[in-house]
């Protein structure tokens, strides 16, 4: 069985690579070429001709796409638009697409508690939040034709470093730094959500295709929804941080994008992944 992963030099890309070590995978990523060229991806697609797509790559700078329109664009173009051209060309060669989605399609409801299950109505609060809806519609619209696909949602992705040196550090790379240069490190008491380990996403995603899953929506994130002032409190105790922690509320962190209160997933449908705690602390092993 091939398989194609786009992004494979992104944060979870560079960890389904290792995942897939023994299989035959083939990665793109933008040296190759930029993904956005459909022309040129329909045509690589149509000599590679995979039977499998894992699709990671995405716009994921949340409060640039909320204010500035040409990023608002490049977020539609990727999030919404790339997903539909890969779930043609899966529909039309009757192979599978794999595709991650965000729990930031959750949260305009209200919610205060009580997990979001994989049959949750999104409502996005956000324009990143929106076009990485758009992009599960568009997938959702295929699978009516048949599509074969496995939507996963995840969130707060964190790991070791990936290949591609330019992309996004995550929350707990940025806050580790300034636990280590600033006199005092702030962190939002609130948003509650949970975070996952890219290495342990990319093995569940493998253990998904390996074991051909049922096709349709799934849920996949490290167990125990907590605040962003919880996991900087367990980091900075792993990694012997002695510097002090301020819990903040979000009004005292104003950014573009609104931001859930709450969007912890519920997994209901695959074997749970480990507690967050215990990824963090194969992370800290890493630094
Ligand atoms: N990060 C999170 O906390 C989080 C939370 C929830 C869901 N997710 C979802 O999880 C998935 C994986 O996220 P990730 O953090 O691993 O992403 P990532 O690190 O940004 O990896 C994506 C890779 O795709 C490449 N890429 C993007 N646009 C491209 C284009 N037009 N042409 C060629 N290559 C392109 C990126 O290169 P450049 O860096 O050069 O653009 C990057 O190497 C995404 O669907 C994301 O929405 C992420």
């Amino acid at each position: 069985m091939s398989i194609l992963i786009l992004g494979g030099a992104g944060n979870l890309g560079t960890q389904l690579k290792k995942s897939f070590v023994s299989d035959n995978i083939v990665a793109w990523d933008r040296d190759d070429f930029d993904f956005l060229d459909f022309a040129q991806l329909q045509r690589r697609l149509f000599e590679l001709k995979p039977d499998v797509i894992i699709n990671t790559a995405a716009y994921n700078a949340v409060d640039k796409c909320e204010t500035d329109e040409t990023e608002t664009a490049l977020a539609w173009k990727l999030n919404r638009d790339l997903p539909g051209v890969l779930a043609d060309y899966c529909l039309e060669h009757d192979i599978l697409l794999v595709h991650y989605s965000t729990d930031y399609v959750f949260g305009g409801d209200g919610r205060l508690s009580s997990d979001y299950d994989e049959l949750a109505r999104p409502v996005p609060m956000s324009v990143y939040g929106q076009t990485k809806f758009g992009g599960e519609q568009e997938i959702a619209r295929r699978a009516l034709s048949g599509l074969n696909y496995y939507l996963i949602r995840t969130s707060k992705l964190f790991g070791p470093k990936a290949e591609n040196e330019g992309a996004k550090p995550s929350f707990f790379d940025i806050v580790l730094e300034l636990g280590k240069k600033n006199p005092e490190v702030k962190a939002i008491d609130s948003e509650i959500s949970c975070f996952t380990y890219t290495p342990d996403l990319a093995v569940a995603t493998k253990a998904m295709i390996s074991e051909k899953c049922a096709r349709g929506i799934y849920h996949l994130t490290n167990s125990g929804p907590v605040t962003w002032y919880d996991g900087v409190k367990e980091l900075f105790a792993l990694a012997e941080i002695k510097t002090p922690l301020i819990a903040i509320t979000p009004e005292e962190w104003p950014r573009p994008a609104k931001r859930p209160v709450f969007s912890a997933l519920a997994n209901t449908r695959r074997p749970r992944l480990r507690p967050w705690q215990a990824a963090l602390a194969e992370y800290i092993k890493t630094k």
